[in-house]
């Protein structure tokens, strides 16, 4: 990894004079939190540098998003956690280019700086914001930046296939633990530790699911009771961050004895504690404190048509777009919420090799990927990869989420979105485990069908390969 990140550095340094040849600087980047934290960093490193800059995020960078850009005539543009998978499109354009990503990469471009080009996996070794923040180090002393690279990478959810942050990541954690900015520690895994009244944490826990727990508040409720937990000091409802250790472990013992009778596999109930990442320069109780807690309230903003007001929050903002950006948040869960719902109560279609949901237009397309991903949870078969259709502007959004266990056994839907969306007259693509992409109105069936057909390839491939 030492060789990957020396090679990376030396890149970043090419890309870094690159830039410091210009004076302004159009900066592109996704809609989600590692797209944010991404823009975050440059966009400082741009300031800090006296540069002149420009914003824009997209939901995707397509052709049509390209032509815009390229008619806008900017000196040079960088494009963050995106651009890999359209070098061509950006060279036979003309633009002038720097591109830091970690999506799959089709085609070249002279400054391109990217996990994949470098033997390193970009779906958990490397995320749009790492590769940026090293971009930004290379411009300038930005090493105070990395609490935003971790951010993007938890956004991302690099950290769940090794169970803690690996690679590159790893490296660029290392730093901010030296700087102060950055503890690391194993905790309990449930989302919200530092912001949500405790007995949320279990009833929102959608890995591992807790059954009888996870979506009914009042057995949450009594379970806590049963442990003796005080819910409340002061009239306020007590969070993680507020008990006592020996709470803390009488909450984690509890749980773990409860998921035992309830016939949790170990391996599953091992995952309610992990590695967490506490931004220490933060105040405790926010958000920003936590990095899973600070990516969700950041896709709460980009992912709804505010990337200003989460950019505003990753350059310091803790007032105006902070308080703007909580608001956005408590529509975000309650989104989500519904979401599931909907998929609890409209169920899944199994095909042999996928299973999916059809949203359409009751699921809003930027978040169907998130609560494909959540519904892993309530589907009966966790064997199969989700797929999520939603409605968007002339044509259908579709999601994919996968396992560990599925790539193991050579599922790779990066590969298969953007193969069998091709065929039907759209185009995706994304990373091993979670993918996207665009199709025509009128092509879902047929695109299901080719899907599972194509997926059922890469499975027999697999097992072929290991035969021979
Ligand atoms: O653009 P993009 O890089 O955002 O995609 C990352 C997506 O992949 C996120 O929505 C994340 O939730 C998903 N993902 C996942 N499980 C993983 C890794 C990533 O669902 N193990
Ligand atoms: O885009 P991706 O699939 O990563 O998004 C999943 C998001 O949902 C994560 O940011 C995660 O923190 C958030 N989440 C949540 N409440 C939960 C579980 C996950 O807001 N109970
Ligand atoms: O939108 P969603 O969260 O499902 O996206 C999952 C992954 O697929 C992301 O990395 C996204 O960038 C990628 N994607 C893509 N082409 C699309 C849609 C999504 O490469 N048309
Ligand atoms: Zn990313």
């Amino acid at each position: 990894m030492t060789e990957i990140i020396e090679t990376y550095r030396k890149e970043a340094g090419k890309c870094a004079e690159k830039i410091k040849k210009h004076r302004s600087v159009h900066v592109v980047s996704h809609i989600d939190a590692d797209g944010l934290t991404s823009a975050g960093i440059i966009c400082t490193a741009l300031e800090r540098g006296n540069f002149e800059y420009t914003t824009r995020f997209v939901k995707q960078l397509d052709e049509k998003a390209l032509d815009t850009i390229a008619d806008e005539n900017h000196e040079l543009v960088v494009f963050t956690d995106l651009g890999s998978g359209m070098c061509e499109h950006i060279k036979s354009r003309g633009i002038n280019a720097v591109i830091s990503d970690h999506h799959q990469p089709q085609g070249t471009l002279e400054f391109h700086l990217n996990p994949h080009l470098f033997g390193a996996n970009g779906s958990y070794e490397l995320s749009g914001s790492g590769s940026t923040y090293l971009l930004a180090s290379a411009l300038g002393k930005n090493r105070d930046l990395s609490p935003l690279a971790i951010v993007g990478a938890i956004g991302d959810m690099q950290h769940l296939k090794m169970g803690q942050l690996a690679g590159i990541n790893r490296i660029i954690l290392e730093e901010g633990v030296k700087g102060g900015d950055i503890e690391f520690k194993k905790d309990l895994t449930l989302f919200g530790k530092q912001t949500r009244p405790i007995y949320k944490l279990l009833q929102y826990s959608s890995d591992p699911y807790l059954p009888g727990l996870t979506g009914d508040e009042e057995a949450c409720i009594n379970f806590l009771h049963s442990l003796n937990i005080r819910f409340s000091q002061d009239e306020r409802w007590r969070r993680w961050i507020d008990l006592e250790i020996s709470e803390k472990q009488k909450i984690i013992s509890g749980l773990f004895q409860y998921c035992l009778k309830s016939g949790i596999p170990s391996y599953r109930i091992e995952r309610l504690i992990g590695e967490v990442y506490v931004l220490l320069k933060e105040r405790e109780g926010t958000e920003m404190r936590d990095a899973s807690e600070f990516s969700t309230l950041l896709n709460a903003t980009a992912r709804y048509d505010h990337a200003d007001i989460g950019l505003a929050v990753c350059m310091g903002d803790r007032e105006n777009a902070y308080e703007d950006a909580r608001k956005l948040l408590a529509e975000h869960r309650q989104n989500l919420v519904n979401g599931l719902v909907y998929v609890k109560e409209n169920g899944v279609t199994q095909l042999e090799n996928i299973q999916y949901f059809d949203a359409g237009s009751q699921i809003k397309e930027t978040i169907v990927g998130i609560i494909a991903g959540m519904s892993s949870t309530i589907v009966e078969n966790r064997n199969l990869p989700i797929i999520a259709f939603a409605k968007t502007e002339g044509g259908i959004k579709v999601s994919a989420r996968g396992t560990q266990d599925l790539i193991r056994r050579g599922v790779n839907l990066s590969e298969a979105m953007s193969v069998v969306s091709a065929e039907v007259g759209g185009a995706g693509g994304g990373h091993d485990i979670a993918a996207g992409a665009t199709i025509p109105e009128n092509a879902k069936e047929e695109f299901a069908r080719k899907l599972d057909f194509f997926i059922g390839e890469q499975l027999r491939r697999k097992v072929n390969t290991r035969v021979n």
